[in-house]
């Protein structure tokens, strides 16, 4: 294979797009970015990063996983943030990781339904089928100026994006103290999937029940695919609905793959 696109996703968004690139563009596999030290990186015509926006930044832990990747000297790379509503300053945050590695950075951006059940509920399904349409589309476009190498412009914070940044700062500080409040229902059938799934290895199992650790970076992975809505936490406010991408499915072995009508 001549590319290479790596993703970091905990609700299958950033997961979905990056199908859909690999389909559009071709000869490409698909790697979890937390593996990328499995793959000789520079060797590859074109790599990929599709990862979601956190507090208007890139997650930490997929930020520090691109910073530590060899690439070559005019190498062309492309970054894909995707985001609920307030991109900020993600972009930035892969122009500046990669500022001495002397590669041709192209710049995206695609809104993609949000899934922060700490903050707020699934997005009515009719706008989530809007915002998955409108994607098809601009993933067909980004694919095409990707196999163009086409020059993007950089993608900047808004207005909105400065105002909230102190305060977005704060909440990242968070993370790991909010995440070790996560705690599973009587419902909860000891699937373990929510075990494999965690990026960080922050649930383990103790005598049958569940313990969220201060690891937790915050991915929703755990909360939004139990099979039984057996996750909750103190910030849950009751009927929020879940999230998924829709055409995304968990494997036996806790990896994320699109549903089989969508592959
Ligand atoms: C902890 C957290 C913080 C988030 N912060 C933002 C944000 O600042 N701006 C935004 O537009 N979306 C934000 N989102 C929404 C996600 O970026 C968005 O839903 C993304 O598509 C999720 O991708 P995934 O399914 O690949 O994980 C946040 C989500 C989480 C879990
Ligand atoms: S995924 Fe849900 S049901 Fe399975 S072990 Fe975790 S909390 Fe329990
Ligand atoms: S504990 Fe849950 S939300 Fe936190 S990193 Fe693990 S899977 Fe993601």
């Amino acid at each position: 294979m001549s590319n290479i696109i790596f993703y970091f996703s905990g609700t299958g968004n950033s997961y979905s797009i990056a199908k859909g690139i690999q389909k559009e563009i071709g000869d490409t596999i698909l790697a979890p970015l937390l593996k990328a030290k499995d793959y000789k990186v520079a060797e590859y015509n074109i790599v990929g990063f599709v990862f979601p926006v956190y507090y208007i930044h890139v997650p930490e832990i997929a930020l520090r996983a691109i910073k530590g990747i060899s690439l070559r000297k005019g190498q062309q790379v492309f970054a894909i943030a995707n985001y609920g509503g307030t991109l900020g300053y993600a972009l930035q945050d892969i122009r500046e990781a990669l500022s001495d590695k002397d590669v041709i950075l192209q710049e995206y951006k695609i809104r993609m339904p949000g899934n922060y059940i700490l903050e707020y509920g699934a997005f009515p399904r009719v706008y989530q089928e809007y915002i998955l349409k409108k994607t098809e589309i601009q993933i067909k476009k980004i694919a095409g100026f990707i196999l163009k190498n086409k020059k993007t412009g950089y993608i900047e914070p808004n207005l909105i994006a400065k105002i909230y940044h102190s305060r977005s700062n704060k909440q990242r500080s968070l993370f790991g103290e909010v995440g070790s409040n996560f705690y599973a229902k009587e419902q909860c059938v000891h699937c373990y999937q929510c075990v494999k799934l965690c990026p960080t290895k922050n649930i383990t199992i103790s005598e049958g029940n569940l313990i969220w650790g201060s690891k937790c970076v915050q991915c929703m992975a755990c909360i939004q695919w139990c099979p039984q809505n057996a996750v909750s936490h103190p910030l849950m406010k009751k009927n929020r609905g879940y999230y998924t991408n829709p055409n995304v499915v968990v494997n036996q072995s806790g990896e994320l793959e699109l549903k089989e009508n969508k592959s």
